[in-house]
């Protein structure tokens, strides 16, 4: 996984983007509230407008939000909870020049708020830099041109748009040229979904989750051990029926690199950790749970 868009993503998106535009509302009024932005600029690198998000709205809003993407992270990434998300604006010459986040956090996200559709700037775009270029010269060929294209992704940062990514990736948003204006600019809300572990909706314990994974463990161990240098995020969703069977085994998201020379043992360990979890006897339960079941690799 590089990345996943989910597009209409919070119903509180309209209620957060009308505070924003309430608070800018008329500039000769100089209220408290107005006083919370900072202007970060590291040279060359980041340049943005910036506050914390939490603090910013109605805390009613904010907290169905907040919960809103907490859950999608457990549900989908296995990831527990979220850092403290900021409020970023980029206006005129806001950007952030290609970096990757080490060690924020497993997986990285922006959420937009920007009108989008009737923005009057160009750029403001989340770039998220190509595999081939992470591993130029295996597919170089001399006669193709190379131009930003092939060299970087674009992603629109559409009002109500949840983007999340690897965020060891060399990524950035392209520079915003355009007004000074704050409720014409690019505003994101970003952060990055944290600790990893597994997760159960319904009656299943976690301690035959435990038993789960060690049998996962036992099965991938002599993979790793044969020297697979793996690194990422692999996040297993699956049912257990009430019968203690597995079913509706899905990979959720995996973020798992390797060397290209070890692809195929990064294959093989993904299909051992899946045969391990479809073999396994889950004790019986009254109904059946849904279980998201994050691995971390470090090597
Ligand atoms: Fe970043």
């Amino acid at each position: 996984m590089r990345l996943l868009v989910v597009d209409h993503f919070a119903d509180e998106a309209q209620a957060l983007r009308s505070h924003f535009d309430a608070r800018f509302a008329d500039p000769r009024r100089a209220t408290a509230d107005r006083f919370v932005w900072d202007l970060w600029n590291v040279r060359d690198q980041y340049t943005a407008l910036r506050t914390p998000a939490w603090e910013y709205f109605p805390k009613k809003t904010y907290d169905a939000f907040h919960q809103r993407l907490v859950w999608w992270g457990r549900r989908t990434l296995g990831c527990h909870d979220v850092s403290p998300p900021w409020l970023s604006c980029y206006v005129n010459g806001c950007e952030q020049r290609l970096h990757g986040d080490l060690p924020h956090g497993p997986v990285a996200f922006v959420f937009s708020l920007t009108n989008w559709s009737k923005r009057t700037f160009r750029g403001g775009e989340t770039l998220l830099m190509r595999d081939e270029v992470l591993d130029f010269w295996r597919g170089f060929v001399s006669t193709r041109a190379v131009e930003e294209p092939e060299l970087l992704d674009e992603v629109p940062a559409r009002f109500n748009r949840l983007v999340a990514f690897d965020p060891r990736i060399p990524h950035g948003v392209r520079r915003v040229d355009g007004s000074m204006d704050p409720t014409e600019g690019r505003l994101v809300i970003h952060g990055w979904f944290v600790q990893p572990r597994p997760f159960i909706e319904g009656p299943l314990p976690e301690k035959a989750l435990g038993d789960a994974i060690g049998e996962v463990t036992g099965a991938i161990g002599p993979v790793l051990q044969a020297g697979l240098p793996l690194a990422g995020l692999l996040s297993l969703g699956f049912t257990v029926t009430a019968a203690g069977r597995v079913r509706e085994l899905r990979t959720l998201a995996d973020t798992t690199r390797t060397v290209p020379e070890h692809a195929a043992g990064r294959r093989r360990l993904l299909a051992a950790a899946r045969k391990a979890l479809e073999k396994h006897a889950f004790p019986r339960r009254a109904s059946q749970s849904r279980v998201t079941l994050p691995l971390v690799f470090e090597r």
